[in-house]
């Protein structure tokens, strides 16, 4: 199912909240990551730029066609041959990557999600050990313009106790200005 809250405005619109190429160097997406897992790719804003700095492959997962189909047809304009745009309910099915296959997890705008106990466990399934978790979101302030209600919109510390008890550590935290928090955490060894 659809998580609460994850309509999006126009792509004009959207594509004005952020720089996606400084922001994807500060959350340490850079051309020594391997593979790469997207949740939620919506116009493809973050999936491009990062298929464009790593070194092979990036699996990205929407539950809506037109934004697969959007996600697809702007990679294939750009030349790239490394985009696997998959449309799939990742709450219900989760992403059917391999176990500890992806150097890098993207959760992007996306954790006022209902249930983040279940996403974060499926980054931690299929993170390499000491692959990375680059977590976004809108910062906590009524007056950003655009985000999920302030009821439902997690604060950066909420994240990452979040990502803690899902099996995360070493969490840095980034100022994304103007809107947006950032943080990056790495796959704790299993005990
Ligand atoms: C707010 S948008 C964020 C898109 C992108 N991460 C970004 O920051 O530009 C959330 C996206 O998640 C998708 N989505 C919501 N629930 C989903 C689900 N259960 N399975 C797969 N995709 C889902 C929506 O269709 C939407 O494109």
């Amino acid at each position: 199912m659809k998580i609460r809250e994850s309509g999006m405005p126009s792509l004009e619109t959207w594509e004005k909240f952020f720089n996606p190429k400084k922001l994807l160097a500060t959350l340490g997406l850079d051309n020594q990551i391997n593979d790469v897992a997207e949740f939620g790719c919506g116009y493809g804003t973050f999936t491009i730029p990062a298929a464009k700095i790593i070194k092979r492959k990036i699996y990205t997962f929407d539950i809506e066609s037109d934004m697969i189909r959007l996600t697809r047809k702007e990679a294939k304009k750009q030349g790239l041959t490394n985009v696997e745009a998959i449309q799939r309910d990742f709450m219900a099915d989760g992403s059917g990557l391999k176990d500890e296959s992806m150097d890098y997890v993207m959760l992007f705008n996306i954790l006022h999600l209902e249930n983040p106990k279940v996403l974060l466990g499926e980054a931690q399934r299929i993170l390499k050990k000491a692959g990375k978790l680059g977590i976004m979101h809108w910062n906590y302030d009524s007056k950003t313009p655009r985000g999920p209600s302030m009821d439902i919109r997690p604060k950066p510390e909420q994240c990452i106790q979040w990502a803690q008890s899902a099996g995360f550590h070493k969490p840095i935290q980034y100022d994304l200005k103007p809107y947006h928090f950032g943080i990056v955490l790495e796959k704790e060894d299993a005990k």
